[in-house]
């Protein structure tokens, strides 16, 4: 046998080797011949580059040259799922199923839910292309060289599979290794991860994939995505990637009544503490896909599927007193302090009260015993008070404050809400600050150069009451006569004037309208293209876009009926922010007429969005993938190497960012 039909086979030995280790549980040999073999073959590998494969078993062991993560674009939005607690939602959603299914019969895909983190990953001719992380749902990270060291994800896929799909599943931290991995980090005296989902995410994103590969993690797929899918039920298609090679769970069970899916969740409630893997709740998926898209979408989550999350860790500790925040709405959220307790892996010292209503229930006293539970929220909460052990010495009744802490205005409580505000929204310091933080947060209008410790001293000196006046701010303002603060004062003022090539959708975001998020902001943003639209828009004009409600729909109405907010709009927009989608507007110049261009790697001075808008306003075409249309690749740091070899190939030239800013000047 030559050496090129060895390499072949020694890959796909290992490749089923691997599987039956990882996926079916079931090694056929021992760790000793496998290690034989790999070493056999990373030493073929070795001494024949001409045949490379970056999907080969060898691959597995990651590599230390450090990677940067690139941010994708999903092509199917990554959703959440809605959740639930107790068993009266989980009958609604079954009624609401019912109801929208109009008196078919249906069926219900009963799974565990798995608490690690989401992972996409799309595989074309069987083989691993690309692996992405949730991110913001709709763009995520590049982590394909740490997944591909994960050995239960599949490089290269078995039997009669999709030519071209896209699979979701849960990457975690088996237990047995994250109690290894904090104890290995205790004898090192470094910092001990808190959980599994913490110790996998922290895994995942490290830039050294030879990490990646010792810290054993796993993953359980459980979403098919893709055209002409095998089957038209969900658990049907799970079964078939399962035979492709992919690790599925063994829990999934189809059940037609309610009671059933009680008794999955009972049974698994129990159960899964002999589960290798953590485990927060069950989730329910509507089984026909055909009957999935009746069901259809909210804004961010399906209709046809819910998660029950299990009763969460529950510990006891004393309730020291209890302190007011105020958010930028000016809803006013008590946080009790507490003796620092451990609870679900993690010391917590603060919980939520929720609002007046809640701590009234509770009747709470300085000194109570409280039981604290973590339900699936980062944020514990305060479930009850343990009153039998209240001693003689009852400390003093703990009373719903009746002014804002923070400026003292009396506090109100409107219609049907259950949260007390401030209604100084005009001057009282937290609402302010809070929304000029968040006007200028990653998501909204971006502008890096400012924080909140930067927000907060402009505010104090006077400099700024509303995200309007960040646009007047000159630099003498902020250096003051220092001439030291001349340089840093300049970079806060052109942060600022970079945000005015923001997109619509993120300044719409950034206004902070109620119930506006990034997912309906960009909804909007599309749909009516523009804020005058947008402006003389009335309730069956919002209702008719897709994922927008009654709720939303009055929330943004009600906005533009204050004067205060169409004045600050008008203000943004005499500085000059965006409000209106560029994609129609046409080109400012024909630089780049008749020129596709392709951006690859990660750029400094700006982000990738603006280059695409750039390239679309200079009359250019932004295109995905390097052909030989592509007139040249506008390339940052870490370009991807399979696009730097498909460049070189067709000899299509690379830019630099610097080269690309002169082109357009
Ligand atoms: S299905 C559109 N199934 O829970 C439906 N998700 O809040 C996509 N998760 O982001 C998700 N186990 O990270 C699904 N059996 C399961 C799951 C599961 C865990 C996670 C997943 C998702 C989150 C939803």
């Amino acid at each position: 046998m030559d050496v090129k039909q060895r390499i072949l086979q020694l890959r796909d030995e290992l490749h089923r080797y691997n599987y039956l280790y990882y996926v079916e549980n079931a090694p056929v040999i021992s760790d000793k011949e496998f290690d034989d073999k790999m070493h056999e073959l990373m030493q073929l590998e070795a001494t024949h580059p001409e045949m490379e494969d970056p999907n080969s078993p060898s691959q597995r062991v990651g590599s230390d040259i450090s990677n940067e993560f690139v941010q994708i674009e999903h092509k199917y939005p990554m959703l959440s799922l809605a959740n639930t607690y107790n068993r009266g939602d989980v009958q609604a959603f079954f009624n609401r199923v019912a109801n929208g299914l109009n008196g078919q019969s249906f069926e219900i895909c009963c799974e565990l839910k798995f608490d690690g983190l989401s992972i996409s990953i799309t595989y074309e001719k069987g083989q691993l292309v690309r692996a992405v992380t949730r991110g913001d749902g709709v763009r995520g990270d590049d982590v394909t060289a740490n997944v591909k060291t994960i050995r239960s994800i599949p490089l290269k896929l078995q039997g009669t599979y999709l030519p071209s799909f896209e699979i979701r599943g849960e990457i975690l931290m088996p237990w047995t290794s994250f109690e290894f991995l904090n104890e290995e980090r205790a004898k090192r005296e470094e910092p001990l991860f808190a959980n599994p989902r913490n110790a996998a995410s922290g895994t995942l994103k490290s830039k050294n994939s030879a990490v990646v590969a010792q810290r054993k993690l796993d993953a359980y797929f459980y979403y098919l995505l893709g055209d002409n899918l095998p089957c038209n039920s969900h658990y049907d298609n799970i079964q078939e990637a399962g035979r492709w090679g992919f690790k599925i769970s063994g829990a999934m069970r189809v059940v037609h009544t309610i009671d059933e899916i009680f008794g999955f969740i009972d049974y698994w409630d129990k159960e899964r503490s002999h589960l290798p893997v953590a485990t927060d709740g069950i989730v329910l998926k509507v089984n026909n896909l055909r009957q999935q898209e009746e069901l259809g979408y909210t804004a961010k989550t399906p209709r046809w599927a819910i998660a029950y999350k299990f009763q969460a860790e529950r510990a006891c500790t004393r309730l020291n007193d209890v302190i007011y925040q105020v958010g930028r709405t000016g809803a006013v959220t008590p946080v009790a302090q507490m003796e620092p307790v451990l609870l679900a892996g993690t010391i917590v010292k603060r919980a939520s009260l929720h609002n007046q209503d809640i701590m009234e229930q509770f009747d709470l006293h300085r000194g109570d015993m409280v039981y604290v539970e973590k339900a699936g929220e980062i944020i514990p909460q305060i479930m009850g008070v343990n009153k039998e052990a209240r001693s003689v010495f009852l400390g003093e009744k703990i009373k719903f404050i009746t002014s804002c802490p923070e400026c003292g205005t009396p506090l109100v409580r409107y219609e049907g809400e259950a949260a007390f505000y401030c209604p100084n929204d005009a001057t009282c310091p937290p609402q302010i600050k809070g929304k000029i933080e968040h006007f200028i947060s990653r998501d909204a209008m971006n502008i890096e150069s400012l924080g909140p410790e930067t927000v907060d001293d402009y505010f104090q000196r006077g400099l700024i009451h509303d995200a309007a006046d960040l646009y007047s701010l000159k630099v003498e303002d902020l250096a003051g006569s220092e001439g030291s603060k001349i340089k840093s004062a300049q970079k806060i003022i052109d942060g600022i004037e970079e945000s005015k090539n923001i997109p619509f959708e993120n300044s719409l975001y950034a206004l902070g309208i109620r119930f506006v998020g990034k997912v309906v902001a960009k909804t909007i943003a599309r749909h009516f293209k523009n804020i005058e639209a947008l402006l003389d828009a009335h309730l069956e004009d919002f209702l008719c876009v897709d994922g927008v409600g009654e709720v939303i729909a009055n929330s943004i109405i009600s906005y533009f009926h204050e004067e205060k907010n169409l004045n600050l709009i008008n203000r943004l927009r005499q500085a000059g922010v965006c409000f209106e989608i560029k994609d129609n507007a046409g080109p400012v110049s024909d630089k780049l007429k008749g020129k596709v261009i392709v951006i690859s790697g990660v750029f400094e001075k700006h982000s990738r969005e603006e280059y695409k808008t750039m390239i679309e306003n200079y009359g250019g075409k932004n295109a995905s993938a390097i052909s030989s249309k592509t007139s040249f690749i506008l390339a940052g740091s870490n370009m991807g190497p399979s696009k730097l070899e498909k460049a070189q190939q067709l000899g299509v030239s690379i830019i630099s960012e610097d080269d690309f800013l002169m082109m357009i000047k």
